[in-house]
């Protein structure tokens, strides 16, 4: 119908997608065969079958071992163009995009393979794209270091820096000074905060860490002090509809909260997070959140608007969507 074909052509903006989770089954079974590794998974349906989460740590267990089949830089390429066709083909614009490097520094593969890969695949593609490192929060505030001394000499090729991975137990605070530092070197900052872990984590990533964005932030409504806050300094959350249901945020996306959440006056956006794993990259997010919740048509250009409105670019580079 017609808001579905708005949804579907008008330009976007996404904020929130982590490049390993754009990795589909059968790349990964290419690249399992092109570089010799074993698969604990006989087939591409095998994979796809395991694909049943029941919370987010269930799905980081099948993301980390999928991302093993990357090792060389033209791997890390071959993911990064498949994603960006992909959005080209849902008419994203412009996306900025989180990559894990502690996922793959762990296994041995150099620093610059990961980057140099991922970032010629963004020089190559009509999408603008620039990168977010992002930091795994289950490990230590040492190795977050040690990954940024390492990245640094490809500080040209990110624009900021990320948090994510197991979020109930590994509050902001534990990264506190490495976010510090990153400050002063000017990168963007955001991080994941209050998608399964507690709504205090949304305030102490914005005080202690100082981050410009929040990724998901769905829990802010059980803050009413908070949520005031957020629509005040108008702290854009990056929403992933599609990935909430997957991981069981909402049982539903009938009870996804997103509509409460503009309604609440915030600066939400809708983002794709894994599309891979979780059954649909922007537009199947936007198609899915539209047919379950009672959005319309200035809903879905508010929220492409807020995408642009975020966005780590330039005035004169985002004028035009807004
Ligand atoms: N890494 C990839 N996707 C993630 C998510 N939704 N939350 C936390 N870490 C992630
Ligand atoms: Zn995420």
């Amino acid at each position: 119908d017609q808001l579905r074909a708005a949804l579907q052509q008008m330009p976007k903006a996404e904020l929130h997608i982590h490049i390993e989770g754009s990795l589909e089954p059968e790349l990964i079974f290419a690249l399992a065969e092109r570089n010799g590794v074993a698969l604990n998974y006989a087939s591409v349906e095998e994979l796809r079958a395991a694909y049943a989460f029941t919370d987010l740590q269930s799905f980081l267990d099948i993301y980390y071992a999928g991302a093993s089949v990357l090792l060389r830089e033209q791997d890390f390429y071959d993911m990064t163009a498949a994603y960006l066709a992909r959005a080209e083909a849902d008419n994203v614009r412009h996306a900025e995009i989180f990559f894990d490097p502690q996922t793959h520094t762990a296994r041995g593969v150099p620093m610059r393979t990961v980057i140099d890969g991922i970032h010629r695949a963004c020089q190559d593609s009509p999408v603008s794209a620039t990168l977010i490192l992002s930091f795994l929060r289950h490990l230590s505030e040492e190795d977050a270091f040690a990954t940024l001394e390492a990245a640094l000499p490809l500080r040209d090729k990110y624009i900021g820096i990320g948090l994510d991975s197991s979020e109930v137990g590994n509050p902001p605070e534990k990264f506190a000074r490495v976010f510090a530092r990153c400050k002063e070197l000017g990168f963007h900052l955001v991080a994941h905060a209050g998608e399964e872990g507690p709504p205090a984590y949304i305030g102490t990533a914005l005080d202690l860490l100082k981050v410009e964005r929040i990724d998901h932030g769905v829990r802010c409504l059980e803050d009413a002090a908070l949520t005031a806050r957020l629509a005040r300094e108008q702290i854009a959350l990056t929403v992933c509809p599609l990935s909430n249901v997957k991981l069981r945020v909402f049982d539903k996306m009938e009870q996804h909260n997103l509509l409460a959440l503009l309604d609440a006056g915030l600066a939400v956006t809708v983002n794709s997070d894994d599309p891979a794993y979780f059954g649909g990259y922007m537009n199947d997010n936007f198609i899915a959140t539209f047919e379950a919740l009672p959005l319309g048509l200035s809903h879905a250009q508010r929220l492409a608007r807020n995408g642009f409105a975020a966005a780590f670019l330039p005035a004169a580079q985002k004028q035009k969507y807004l």
